[in-house]
């Protein structure tokens, strides 16, 4: 639970709001994990609505710590009966609830006050096997993607051919649908190397080869089966949690619980390097079956003054800019080697690159469903100015302790275009064409430019300041000048990723 004091300024904070949510500005990876659990001690009802097995939070149960994937994070406050919802607009991978169900049942978590949306969509064996392999050497224009499934979940939901939660319950349709569904996937499977189809299915992820079949690439009864054994698992979780959401509106308090972030929704996120499901509120608010006006307050999480991407796609503020990212890029590279190769880096780094990594190292920014090196840069206006417009303007800032010790701090205030001439609707870029508000088109993206204003830091630790005046002088410059910006309303400053190193700005 949360101490007294910032238990009672939460409460101020939320004064008379029934339904809030945390979202990302950025590219996911933001802290949202500790805002969920943060409000979870606020809310009577956590709610998931996007995303699916690619995110990754992790929470601390009986002094363990736990990656988890699917389960909502409120799942923490299981004994004081909050109910968890893992909500329509989830790619529901069974597997992956069964085994987080696992650690809570023998954490001493109940599992009763967890329900499952019968609408979600199911992720099945071939939609990990597409996703593997189409991010491949055998596939095409990767992503980098988490290899969970997400992409071909979305696509099968929107070809009118997806598999839902309720199926689990009935196992003669869900033969049907799953023979339906296969029919063209084995066409497409079937240009590709079968002995990298063989090899990706002994994946752990798919059954370690259960599910295979030597002359159908599918062994359809193994996957009715084991689905079947899902849905007598589930039976007391699965319901309608749209409906129960919406009579509960106004009445519980209720927390929406974003995935990802802002940029990287399939709608307005840096496409294609995108997920596939809309991660900005209206999106979250839809996979529960409401309304984004249904809620009084969204959150929109702001890590500062650094930020993260993992996988493809453009980063202008990259700290080292392409080494950075063909070093991330590079399969197999671990926090460990990281560190065998680099040894302890400071933030005191003059060349940017070796920067990006020390802030990595700082940060503690690797992957949590992937391990994968998150790419580091400094905090971009142009992104965030884009982003607020999905998400409002109440805001929190994370990680900001991370960056303690370094001596200046670099903020992107606009870009300069620097490629050939650009339509974008109406508006004609030329080299030299100022832009303050990012847009997200690739062709855009690769040619801009940061215009950076330079800050000195502050220099000293703040992870023991609870009180926003206590602030150094420095830092609280940084932050009014991204408020004013950016247009946003601070609301809360993490200075750590304990709950209680946390300073609530009450204005
Ligand atoms: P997918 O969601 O696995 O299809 O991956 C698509 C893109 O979204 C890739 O660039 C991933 O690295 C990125 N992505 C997906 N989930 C997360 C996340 O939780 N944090 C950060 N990036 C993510």
């Amino acid at each position: 639970m949360l101490k007294t004091n910032l238990f009672k300024k939460t409460s101020e904070l939320l004064k008379g709001k029934k339904t809030i949510a945390v979202v990302c500005n950025q590219w996911g990876d933001t802290g949202k994990g500790k805002f969920v659990d943060f409000f979870g001690s606020w809310a009577d009802i956590i709610a998931r609505g996007t995303g699916g097995a690619n995110a990754g939070h992790t929470i601390r149960l009986k002094d363990k710590e736990y990656i988890f994937h699917l389960i909502p994070s409120g799942i923490l406050y299981d004994s004081k009966g909050k109910i968890n919802i893992i909500g329509s607009g989830v790619a529901f991978d069974p597997a992956v609830v069964e085994h987080e169900m696992s650690l809570l049942k023998a954490s001493g978590c109940s599992n009763k006050n967890i329900f499952f949306s019968k609408d979600a969509h199911l992720v099945l064996p071939q939609h990990l096997l597409l996703d593997r392999v189409k991010e491949s050497k055998a596939g095409l224009n990767k992503i980098g993607t988490t290899g969970r499934g997400i992409g071909p979940v979305y696509e099968d939901h929107y070809a009118r051919i997806g598999l839902t939660v309720n199926d689990l319950l009935n196992p003669k349709i869900f033969k049907e649908k799953l023979i339906r569904n296969l029919r063209e996937k084995i066409v497409l499977l079937n240009q590709y190397d079968k002995k990298v189809i063989k090899q990706i299915l002994q994946h752990e992820h798919l059954g370690c080869g259960r599910f295979y079949d030597n002359k159908n690439i599918f062994n359809i009864d193994a996957i009715v089966k084991e689905y079947t054994r899902y849905g007598k698992i589930f039976k007391n979780n699965i319901t309608d949690t749209d409906t129960y959401l919406r009579k509960n509106l106004g009445k519980k308090k209720i927390l929406l619980e974003g995935a990802q972030g802002n940029l990287l929704s399939i709608d307005h996120g840096t496409y294609p390097f995108v997920t596939a499901s809309d991660c900005t509120i209206a999106g979250l608010a839809k996979g529960v079956g409401l309304h984004e006006n249904d809620v009084d307050m969204t959150f929109g999480i702001i890590k500062a003054p650094y930020m993260t991407r993992v996988g493809e796609g453009a980063f202008p503020t990259e700290m080292g800019g392409l080494k950075s990212a063909k070093w991330c890029g590079t399969s197999g590279i671990t926090k460990k080697m990281e560190k065998d190769k680099f040894g302890d880096l400071l933030l005191d780094q003059t060349d940017e690159f070796k920067l990006g990594v020390a802030v990595r190292m700082a940060g503690y920014e690797y992957g949590a469903t992937t391990g994968r090196p998150r790419r580091t840069g400094w905090l971009d206006l142009p992104f965030l100015r884009y982003s607020v417009q999905f998400s409002g303007p109440d805001v929190i800032f994370t990680k900001i302790d991370v960056m303690d010790l370094c001596k200046e701090i670099k903020i992107c205030v606009a870009y300069e275009y620097t490629g050939p001439k650009y339509h974008v609707g109406e508006l004609i870029l030329n080299k030299g064409t100022k832009i303050n508000i990012a847009i997200p088109d690739k062709e855009v993206l690769k040619y801009c430019r940061p215009i950076y204003k330079t800050f000195s830091g502050w220099q000293t630790t703040i992870r023991k300041l609870r009180n926003v005046n206590e602030l150094p002088q420095q830092l609280k410059k940084i932050i009014s000048f991204i408020e004013k910006e950016a247009g946003v309303k601070t609301r809360i400053i993490s200075v750590g990723p304990d709950r209680d190193e946390t300073i609530i700005v009450l204005k």
